[in-house]
């Protein structure tokens, strides 16, 4: 949400700074910006993508070696020139960059008009930059200083990055609860809200923590935390590939993550599945055997896709490790007041690593004593540093605003998870681990498998692309699936859509059925199966539009339904990393058929660092 940008070095700073906006686009793209130090402080912004921007400043002298960019995704005020970043002080000679929300500013806006200071935009940020330039006023202190004592008084989360005339070879960034990190060059440094920005250049990071400042100047990195006291910077290696984050001859950031799934799920499965040796080994669960051993109840806490990979778990856990679940929106979780014991596990899953509501919610059953274990996909994330243990699910960065690879290799993690825990705990069997094994493995080809459907799907989303409601329906592990295939389909083609447990149907969804209503049912053969075939027969009885994804060769359903999807046959437990496949492309399909820009829905950003 926001990606911010900057670079201090012998390069020439600009090209640097859009080009890694460019990377971060993904994080929000409501209006670009940036701020160049040359003798002067100059900032151009622009109202639109990074490429308007870039046309914006194609005449402007962008010579400069120190700079920072932002690109927003709108909360305080709406998109416009003049709300986008970098954002001047009063007196236009202190610039900042800011990625969070400053929930006093208010308070603070009103002091500051006290005192003279102007305000041009609807943001949170212009009263950030008034009140350093206050401070500094007041106090005749350094910039560094006056940023300091700025973050004693402002109340929120922030990852900023400031600029002054007065301090010309100087850049000093900050961060609470948004993410910023700093790439050690050569005499240079990079940062950004994420390493993407900065792999082509350097492959040594630092990941500024919460209340922490660091100053860059004369080529030195000086870290403090905002009580003054020097920290040393821990330098890390990053292992990310350029071409991780290129889009390798796809249209689109989500085809690929589509397309890359099965080699996705094998990463996440890797050093974890040893089917040879009859191993299934995750550090995480290893470190914490005695507390899943004992837990009384997992509690999961996650957000859009995030939420509907711990449904998957709540169903997986249940039945293979017989641990009572609960799978909660992180965003209610946190303000109500649950009940949680030192017995409880609370899983953390998030793709980001830096979802807001969900990192609070962990921070909140950390308080109340439960034990913590993230499901990430960012290395180095916050939620992945405030856990107690966790696992990685190494499915490689992800683009596309609209989660798929991720979904998949969170499924993946917490399916081993399940596993391993069931058999420790005695109710999983050796046979039916065993069995469970054998078919995990072969879930990469069985994704490759349905990923051939794709042009069929592509003929399906030709007659369905200007339907203006979708209904999805599955039972048992296809349930979440159905969720996902819905939100999926909203959020890149703006069609509406709702997922249903199918026999909740008819206690009012099935009113919305006529011959219009395209209704996808995932109906791979499983203990549900009779079931939801009476489910079908109920939509055919209403003309309902009948997409039925189905195992292959089923002959049952194919008579009752318009279009049918066959996708290979796999255990009950481990369906929906197949399943899934056939929904992801339907999505996608209807959305560039609608025109839509499906790698940057309207209103959407991939990472939510707001609540
Ligand atoms: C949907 C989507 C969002 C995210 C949600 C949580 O395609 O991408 O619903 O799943 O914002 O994000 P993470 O997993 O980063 O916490």
């Amino acid at each position: 949400m926001c990606g911010i940008v900057a670079y201090i070095g012998h390069r020439e700073a600009c090209p640097v700074i859009l080009k890694g906006l460019r990377r971060l686009e993904y994080r929000g793209y409501d209006s670009a910006g940036v701020a160049l130090l040359n003798g002067q402080l100059n900032v151009y912004k622009k109202k639109g993508k990074v490429a308007d921007l870039e046309a914006f400043i194609a005449d402007k002298d962008i010579h400069a070696h120190v700079g920072m960019g932002h690109t927003r995704w709108a909360t305080h005020g709406e998109p416009n020139d003049v709300n986008a970043h970098p954002h001047y002080s009063t007196s236009e000679r202190i610039a900042i960059i800011h990625n969070g929300i400053i929930e006093n500013y208010a308070a603070l806006k009103k002091h500051l008009q006290q005192q003279g200071h102007e305000f041009h935009s609807d943001t949170d940020t212009e009263v950030f930059v008034n009140l350093i330039e206050e401070i500094q006023k007041q106090n005749h202190c350094t910039l560094e200083e006056a940023v300091r004592l700025a973050l004693h008084e402002v109340v929120g989360a922030y990852a900023i990055v400031v600029l002054s005339k007065d301090a010309p070879d100087q850049l000093i960034a900050a961060r609470k609860g948004s993410p910023l990190v700093i790439g050690v060059g050569e005499g240079e440094f990079f940062l950004a809200s994420d390493a993407t920005p900065i792999i082509e250049y350097t492959n040594e990071v630092v990941y500024v923590n919460d209340y922490e400042i660091a100053v860059i100047r004369n080529g030195k990195l000086d870290i403090r935390t905002k009580e003054d006291v020097v920290q040393t910077p821990y330098i890390q290696k990053l292992e990310m590939e350029l071409d991780s984050i290129e889009k390798g001859g796809y249209e689109h950031f989500m085809l690929k993550e589509i397309f890359e799934q099965p080699k996705s799920i094998l990463d996440s499965m890797r050093g974890r599945l040893e089917l040879e040796a009859g191993h299934l080994n995750m550090g995480g669960v290893r470190a914490f055997e005695q507390k899943f051993m004992n837990a009384h109840r997992i509690i999961i806490v996650a957000c859009g896709t995030s939420w509907h990979a711990g449904l998957v778990a709540e169903y997986l856990i249940e039945d293979l490790a017989r641990i009572p679940v609960e799978v909660e929106y992180a965003s209610e979780f946190r303000y109500r007041n649950p009940v949680l014991s030192e017995r409880d596990i609370v899983i953390a899953i998030s793709q980001s690593g830096e979802t807001a509501d969900t990192l609070a919610a962990l921070e909140l059953a950390k308080s109340k004593g439960a034990t913590i274990f993230g499901i990430c996909n960012v290395v180095g994330s916050s939620i992945a540093r405030a856990t107690d243990a966790g696992a990685y699910t190494h499915a490689g960065p992800e683009i596309g605003v609209a989660s798929t690879k991720a979904f998949t290799a969170q499924v993946t993690v917490l399916t081993i998870l399940a596993m391993i825990v069931g058999h420790r705990r005695g109710t999983l069997s050796d046979v039916k681990l065993r069995e469970l094994m054998v078919e995990l493995y072969t879930i990469p080809q069985k994704v490759e498998k349905a990923l051939e459907l794709d042009t069929e799907i592509q003929q399906i989303a030709e007659i369905f692309k200007d339907a203006t409601n979708f209904l999805y329906l599955g039972r048992g592990y296809n349930f979440p699936v159905a969720l996902e295939g819905a939100l999926k389909l909203k959020e890149i083609s703006y069609i509406h859509a709702e997922g249903y447990p199918a026999a909740e149907m008819k206690h009012g969804p099935i009113a919305l059925i006529d011959e219009n209503m395209p209704v996808v049912v995932i109906a791979t053969r499983d203990s549900s199966y009779e079931k939801i075939v009476s489910n079908i027969q109920e939509v055919k009885a209403r003309k309902g539009r009948i997409i039925a994804v189905v195992s292959e060769g089923d002959t049952t359903i194919p008579p009752m339904a318009e279009f049918v999807v066959e996708v290979p046959h796999t255990s009950e437990v481990l369906m929906p990393l197949v399943s899934v496949v056939p929904l992801q492309l339907l999505s996608y399909h209807i959305a560039v058929l609608r025109g839509c820009n499906v790698d940057q829905p309207r209103n959407l950003a991939k990472s939510v660092t707001v609540e």
